[in-house]
């Protein structure tokens, strides 16, 4: 039987990466993946560009029951080490918006990034390669794989979560988490479109393909959420940055809470009453996206070619109110399909947050997004990869202490 000082299962950001440093400081690792090809995610992420990191990161970019457990892993790897990676890997960078950065290439750089280091760290990988049982005794743990049983004294599960099946995403994590008593955060779809019954959309259908800026909120108290992005209307409901930021926050029904204009809107309509001449259809054209403004106008049964001097106040007032608290219960989620990442997961409550073990099993650790840690839109969730990977490794393979 084979024996390695550590097996990782999953070969993703998160698998990856731990391996690499595990490799470098002189561990025997085995990584194994069940897909042909490792890190599909970083492939397909950032729309082929992969939004690597964030640089600005801290706890409060995350959502988790436990929301302090991430601070620890993403205080001691911070974005500021990932980005020296990447350039001393020699790879092309830009900022996009808000601190997100992207290659200026493909996200293959990434994936190669992560190959090389594995390779220097003389990591052992299989794939695809499957595992159909996993024992612990007293000197570790047993893996059944398609390529025999393995043993080894630690086992760390980067299975990531379920969003996107079709690439390779599966509950393996979650149910091994369970087999060994661990309590699982109900998983989510996060990160994903919300959508609407058909016939109440109808009207709103019409705007699809429209994106405009909004402030957006959902919930209450600790629960809640609040987004000022881009919002996209689809002929199903609603997307674009906005929503898939508000969606980790959403549960079933909940309300959401969207300004589709400025605050002083209804200001600027009875300002612009005392002068104009022109219809009120064309005066809010002039405010907001023309078929926003058409669209809403119907909506609230005002015409569009009457002179906006002829309005009165108050239905200035309640137009300029319905836009500004716009109100709407989504009836649900584009789900695991269409979503980014997992909301929920491993309870963090029973892991320890500088090396992500178990605290029912020794040697027992879960990193990535298997974990109940979910960033935000902008690289936040690769940045929690890279972190809980770091901490992990450095757990499993302290340093060796110089002279
Ligand atoms: P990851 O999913 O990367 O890896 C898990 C690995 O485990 C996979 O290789 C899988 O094949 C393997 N596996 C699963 N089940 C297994 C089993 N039973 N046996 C063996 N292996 C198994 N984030 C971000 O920060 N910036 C971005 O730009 C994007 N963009 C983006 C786009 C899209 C379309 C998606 C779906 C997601 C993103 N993300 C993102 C999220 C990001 O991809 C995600 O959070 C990380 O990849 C999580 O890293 P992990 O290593 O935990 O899982």
């Amino acid at each position: 039987m084979l024996s390695f000082d550590v097996v990782i299962v999953g070969a993703g950001a998160a698998g990856l990466f731990c391996a690499g440093i595990a490799g470098q400081r002189g561990l025997r690792v085995l990584l194994l993946d069940h897909a042909e090809k490792v890190a599909e995610k970083i492939r397909i992420s950032g729309g082929g560009r992969c939004n690597f990191t964030n640089r600005d990161v801290g706890p409060a970019n995350f959502l988790s029951q436990n929301p302090n457990f991430c601070r620890s892993a993403l205080a001691r790897y911070g974005s500021a080490e990932f980005i020296g990676l990447v350039q001393r890997h020699g790879i092309a960078f830009h900022e996009k918006h808000r601190g997100q950065l992207f290659c200026d290439g493909s996200a293959e750089q990434i994936i190669r990034l992560l190959l090389d280091e594995c390779d220097a760290g003389g990591v052992q990988r299989w794939q695809p390669c499957s595992v159909q049982a996993v024992r612990h005794g007293g000197d570790g743990f047993e893996l059944d794989t398609d390529r025999g049983t393995v043993r080894a004294p630690r086992l760390v599960v980067a299975t990531g979560g379920l969003p996107v099946p079709k690439i390779g995403a599966t509950d393996w994590g979650l149910r091994l988490a369970r087999q060994f008593g661990h309590g699982i955060v109900e998983p989510r779809p996060a990160l994903v479109p919300l959508t609407f019954d058909p016939a109440p959309w109808t009207p709103f259908a019409a705007l699809a393909g429209l994106s405009l800026e909004v402030v957006i909120e959902t919930g209450a108290g600790k629960e809640r959420g609040r987004f000022v992005e881009d919002l996209l209307f689809t002929h199903r409901g609603l997307s674009g940055p906005a929503v898939l930021q508000i969606s980790s926050f959403w549960r079933p029904g909940q309300a959401l809470r969207v300004a589709l204009a400025p605050a002083d809107l209804a200001a600027q309509l009875l300002a612009a009453k005392a002068t104009s001449r022109r219809h009120l259809g064309n005066e809010l054209a002039a405010l907001l996206p023309a078929r926003l403004a058409e669209t809403w106008l119907q909506l609230q049964q005002l015409p569009a070619d009457r002179p906006l001097a002829e309005a009165k106040d108050r239905d200035l007032a309640r137009l300029a109110d319905s836009l500004q608290r716009w109100q709407l219960v989504p009836t649900g989620t584009e789900g695991w399909r269409k979503a980014e990442v997992m909301a929920g997961g491993v309870d963090t409550r029973e892991l320890g947050s500088q090396d992500l073990q178990s605290r029912r099993v020794p040697g027992l650790h879960f990193i990535g997004e298997v974990v109940d840690v979910t960033g935000w839109l902008g690289g936040y969730n690769f940045q929690w990869a890279w972190a809980s990977a770091a901490a992990c490794a450095r757990a499993l393979a302290p340093a060796p202490v110089s002279g």
